[in-house]
């Protein structure tokens, strides 16, 4: 449907272009408008250096065993970026009371293995800085050679072993939340490593879990993604051209459709990272309980926590969150001071433990951490469904925005082949230099999504 209209709209257009009288001035936008090809539009790969995905999306890592080997293996199948989270990914296993850090090095290992020996494609790791064997996590993604770290709660500046690294082929990944933190961890990067990295995640504040925002930023209009994530983009322009590599932005946090990742991608950036729409698939690490709760969470249930991390996270509010708020937490043991900025004593409650009790099914002794749209979920459905389902609603949005551009274009040049006679040559000149410019800016966004 969409495509007949593209298909009607461009020949109505080239055959007014021909009807243009023949002038000097008319020549060069015909010639401009029978160059437009018809557009067989596609959503573009994603290139971080000489990793390429198929498509531009990332699938973002979920901690505590929301995004293992299972789901991170049948992402990367599908030509995304699969992603397994590091964050406590311990409480797998039986000794992690014994030693928690033993037993996250062991079970994070076991699963980058399990997914490569699952996929060919790309796989990456989440590991947030704010914890505390962060360097020992990241040693152990150098040493598997993961295709990417992507590190978020902290600035990844301080001990990043950059040249093993860039022996092992793995690329580093900072979150961000704003063009300043960017540019911090750039300037860092390239005054302590002589390098910078290799793309940048920028969330935004309708992200799931922990965000990297004070509770007024979230509402604040200057750190919606729109804003943010083009300033980001702007800001690492230099040190594309210093380092003479381009450096994607990749945008995350509220995107649900293939529609939003159209438009993210028009902002400027190279891809998307999701979180929310990849709980909801058959492969998620996750319970099913887990899974049945973003298919019946209604907009009103999801809300701010104060966690323990000293960050607001965003979540489904339970009675579980209300009775830690008013002083009625679970009693606790601290297994081993996982993170170091924790307040797990004044919060009532253990962040890990309470995720890890919903990540299995015990959602009334724990919280599911879920993105604003989660309420928009209302199935379960496979992997490789969603992601067909993205790839049409990108090039369904694709497809909509070129027809609505052909259609007052073709009326514009119509009404100017109406006036000719009455307009003098400088009217007639600036005309054609405006269609003319409407003409490449078209053309430019049918190439940007053509294959
Ligand atoms: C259940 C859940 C757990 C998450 N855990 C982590 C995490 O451990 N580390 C991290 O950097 N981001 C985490 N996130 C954020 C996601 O990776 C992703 O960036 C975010 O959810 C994107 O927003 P969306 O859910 O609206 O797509 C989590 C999100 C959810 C929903």
């Amino acid at each position: 449907m969409d495509t007949l209209r593209i298909d009607n709209a461009l020949s109505t257009l080239k055959k007014i272009a021909e009807e243009l009288p023949a002038t000097s001035f008319s020549r060069s936008l015909r010639e401009a408008i029978r160059s437009i090809r018809f557009p067989v539009l596609n959503w573009p790969s994603l290139r971080i250096g000489d990793k390429i995905a198929r498509i531009p999306v990332i699938q973002g890592g979920m901690g505590i065993g929301i995004s293992l080997s299972g789901l991170a293996s049948a992402v990367a199948d599908s030509g995304g970026i699969g992603v397994i989270a590091a964050n406590a990914i311990g409480l797998l296993e039986r000794d992690y009371f014994r030693d928690g850090r033993a037993a996250n090095l062991r079970a994070f290992r076991r699963e980058i293995r399990a997914a490569r020996s699952r996929t060919g494609g790309l796989l990456g790791v989440n590991i947030m800085v704010a914890v505390n064997d962060f360097h020992q996590l990241l040693d152990v993604a150098v040493e598997e050679k993961v295709d990417l770290v992507i590190m978020g709660a902290g600035l990844p500046i301080k001990g990043i072993p950059v040249e093993a690294m860039r022996r092992n082929g793995v690329k580093a990944v900072p979150i961000v939340s704003s063009a300043r933190a960017a540019e911090l961890i750039f300037r860092m990067w390239k005054k302590s490593f002589n390098d910078v990295p290799d793309a940048v995640v920028c969330e935004g504040p309708l992200a799931g879990g922990h965000l990297g925002y004070s509770v007024d930023q979230i509402d604040d209009p200057d750190c919606r993604l729109e804003t943010t994530a083009p300033a980001i983009v702007a800001a690492l322009k230099p040190y594309e051209e210093e380092f003479e590599r381009s450096i994607p932005v990749i945008a995350a946090g509220g995107i649900f459709t293939g529609a939003d990742i159209h438009d993210a991608l028009t902002m400027g950036v190279a891809g998307v990272q999701m979180g929310t729409r990849f709980v909801a698939t058959d492969e998620c690490d996750a319970s099913d309980a887990f899974k049945q709760a973003y298919v019946d969470c209604t907009e009103d249930q999801i809300g701010l926590i104060k966690s323990p991390v000293g960050m607001p996270g965003r979540a489904i509010r339970n009675e579980f969150i209300v009775a830690a708020e008013e002083g009625r937490g679970p009693s606790f043991r601290c297994a081993w001071k996982c993170l170091s900025s924790c307040k797990a004593e004044a919060a009532n409650y253990c962040i890990s433990l309470a995720l890890n009790n919903a990540r299995k099914g015990k959602l009334e002794r724990g919280f599911v951490f879920v993105g604003s749209n989660a309420h928009r979920v209302h199935e379960v459905v496979p992997v490789a469904t969603l992601i067909e389902e993205l790839r049409v609603g990108f090039r369904r949005r694709a497809q909509e925005r070129i027809a609505g551009r052909l259609k007052p274009l073709a009326a514009d040049v119509r009404r100017l082949w109406r006036e000719y006679e009455q307009l003098g040559s400088q009217k007639i000149r600036e005309a054609h230099a405006a269609l003319l410019a409407r003409v490449k800016e078209l053309q430019l966004e049918v190439s940007a999504f053509t294959t």
